[in-house]
């Protein structure tokens, strides 16, 4: 995820606190870096794709000096990572230079209607847009403030911005939009940031931004403009004042957000992720593409491994609910041995977090000699998937390091929930009317999974303390028995727990042998198929301790039995494609819980690598 930050001191170069910010960005990954500064009444930028230290060397940022700059860390959403669209951009006139962490959904109109107006785009980013935006402003002669307010009028999506403009050469302008920011007050230094461990070091009063705030820092000043239905407002000095608070943190405490490990600060992040999915994608034209090449195939395959194979089953069963297609899901490293039957006509879904994962690519490359157009679902712009796929449809979860796979598991989940609509509304199956609906409940799902994770995680801790080691088993039916595998998984990989996934049906035809008294069966009860609740006294009633996982609006016909506890998240309302982000959290938290409890390290499970790029 990109990682902004800016400073503007009265009396230093900025750019050793710059770097330094930068360094302490460099934990959320990233592709490409830049700086700029504004000095002498010129902007000067520096910027190119690769690791911070490499490009620092490369293009002497340490020789660069102003007492006002930005940087940047970029993770590519718009356009592959190279030199050309790291940030910052700049306008035509080089007045502006503009850095930004988020996406801009309706990027495309912004970019035809500027290039038609004249503007000189030299970049593939959406980012690049807001500094022509502002241009557009400027060149009517309204001031910076009324500029920017006006070019954030006209940007839907997520942002944070850092803005520096050589006539202002002691200010720095932002702008937050549900994408992080803070700005930090120090006693010469005012800085911007994304997070806290970037600003740390030069202040320790914050101020934390919110969404649809705006305005400017200079070394003496904090200005906070708030946008309003029919324009913007000041804050006043004692509204500003009070919203200062002192952070107690070490910039060492407050990598990682402040959590003690990446999984879990992913797993908090996951609202976030979703949130940037569903905006860099619903007017994305390729959703419509890849849900009109749906419908013209002879047959539809997805291929893909481990958690990411999970999402491709949460795909099937919707879209073979919403769309009347009854797609194959494969697992990659299965494929070979099914791929005869792929022939020209056919769609291969590709989903894959990392896009690197061998087992996938070779799928794709057998598909693509086959003759199979491929749909490549990726989280890495620029990825391997990414390069040989056809059609390209994109996460936006930001870079995922722990090990094990979960903001990206929900935010893909997310994706194809979006592709499966679409379909859905093509194939006349789905009355426009009902898509909408779906569409407004899928916007409310970052809210939504907030009061999930806050009902998770007390949960998650009390099962961890009272589930015992060994086995188990985790049920579902029906889009159930997908988010079953992935909680399944989750346990397995991270507590070191054997947990099995069945269908809840089938567990009769064998599995339900190992049942005895104690033994602990979680179910994930989803409202396609209350006959869960038949498959939880089966269990129960052979002495089984059952966990039944649920939206709290689901009704089931369990007993009333002190060996079955229900587990009631956030109500769904019935809404199928809420019920992924609803009962995932659980699992992803019961998983983290126990190993931080048995004192393994969640962040890098043993025997497991984030990309598996070997057969
Ligand atoms: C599980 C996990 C793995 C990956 C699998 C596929 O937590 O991380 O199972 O899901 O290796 O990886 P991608 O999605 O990168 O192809």
């Amino acid at each position: 995820m990109c990682g902004i930050i800016g400073a503007t001191s009265s009396c230093s170069d900025v750019v050793p606190l710059l770097i330094r910010g930068l360094q302490r960005l460099e934990y959320r990954g990233y592709d490409s870096v830049g700086v700029a500064v504004v000095s002498g009444g010129l902007v000067t930028v520096r910027k190119g794709a690769g690791e911070l230290e490499v490009v620092r060397r490369r293009l002497a940022i340490d020789g660069m000096s102003g007492t006002t700059g930005i940087g940047h860390t970029r993770w590519a959403t718009h356009g592959p990572p190279n030199d050309v669209n790291a940030h910052p951009h700049t306008d035509c006139t080089g007045t502006v230079a503009i850095v930004h962490n988020g996406v801009i959904r309706n990027y495309a109109s912004l970019r035809e209607e500027l290039i038609a107006k004249g503007h000189r785009i030299r970049s593939e980013t959406d980012t690049e847009l807001v500094a022509h935006l502002i241009e557009e402003g400027l060149g009517e002669g309204r001031d910076f403030v009324e500029a920017l307010a006006r070019a954030l009028m006209r940007v839907e999506g997520t942002y944070a911005f850092a803005i520096l403009n050589s006539r202002e050469p002691d200010r720095v302008y932002f702008a937050k939009n549900r994408s992080p920011l803070l700005v930090g007050v120090g006693d010469k230094v005012k800085v911007v940031a994304s997070d806290l461990p970037a600003m740390l070091e030069a202040a320790k009063d914050v101020i934390f931004l919110e969404d649809g705030e705006f305005g400017y820092v200079t070394p003496t000043e904090v200005a906070i403009y708030r946008l309003t239905k029919d324009g913007y407002a000041k804050l006043s000095d004692a509204e500003v004042a009070s919203r200062v608070r002192r952070v107690n943190l070490t910039p060492e405490a407050a990598s990682k957000g402040g959590y003690p490990h990446f999984m879990v600060k992913e797993i908090y992040e996951q609202p976030q992720a979703v949130r940037d999915t569903y905006e860099g994608n619903i007017d994305d034209p390729a959703l419509a593409k890849v849900s009109s090449a749906l419908a013209g195939a002879s047959k539809v395959i997805v291929v893909a491994a481990g958690t990411s194979y999970h999402a491709g089953l949460v795909f099937s069963y919707l879209l073979a609910r919403r769309a009347g297609l009854l797609p194959h899901a494969i697992i990659s490293s299965e494929a070979p041995y099914l791929m005869n039957a792929v022939e020209e006509g056919d769609l291969v879904v590709a989903v894959s977090q990392s896009g690197e994962t061998y087992d996938t690519l070779e799928a794709v490359r057998m598909a693509k000699d086959l003759g199979a157009i491929v749909v490549g679902v990726t989280n890495v712009l620029g990825s391997a998937l990414d390069r040989i796929s056809d059609l390209k449809l994109y996460t936006r979860a930001g870079p995922e390091i722990g090990v094990a796979a979960t903001k990206t598991f929900l935010s893909q989940v997310m994706l194809l929930e979006l592709l499966s609509i679409r379909a859905g509304v093509d194939s006349g199956r789905l009355k426009p009317s009902e898509a909408k609906e779906l569409l407004d409940a899928l916007r409310e799902v970052p809210q939504l999974l907030t009061y999930t994770l806050e009902a998770s995680d007390p949960v998650a801790t009390a099962l961890s303390k009272s589930v015992a080691g060994g086995s188990m088993y985790v049920l579902g039916r029906g889009l159930g028995s997908a988010i079953a595998r992935e909680g399944a998984l989750k346990v397995k990989e991270i507590a070191y727990l054997h947990a099995e996934a069945y269908p809840a049906g089938e567990s009769k035809h064998g599995p339900i042998a190992l049942v005895e008294r104690g033994f602990p069966v979680f179910i994930a009860a989803t409202s396609d198929a209350r006959e869960v609740a038949g498959n939880a006294v089966e269990m129960a009633a052979r002495g089984a301790r059952v966990y039944v996982v649920k939206p709290a609006d689901l009704s089931l016909d369990l007993e009333a039995k002190e060996t079955i506890t229900r587990i009631d998240m956030p109500p769904s309302s019935g809404t199928l494609e809420l019920e992924p982000f609803i009962l995932t959290p659980v699992f992803q938290l019961f998983a983290y819980r126990f190993a931080v409890g048995k004192g393994y390290n969640p962040d890098k499970p043993r025997n497991l690598a984030k990309t598996v790029t070997v057969e």
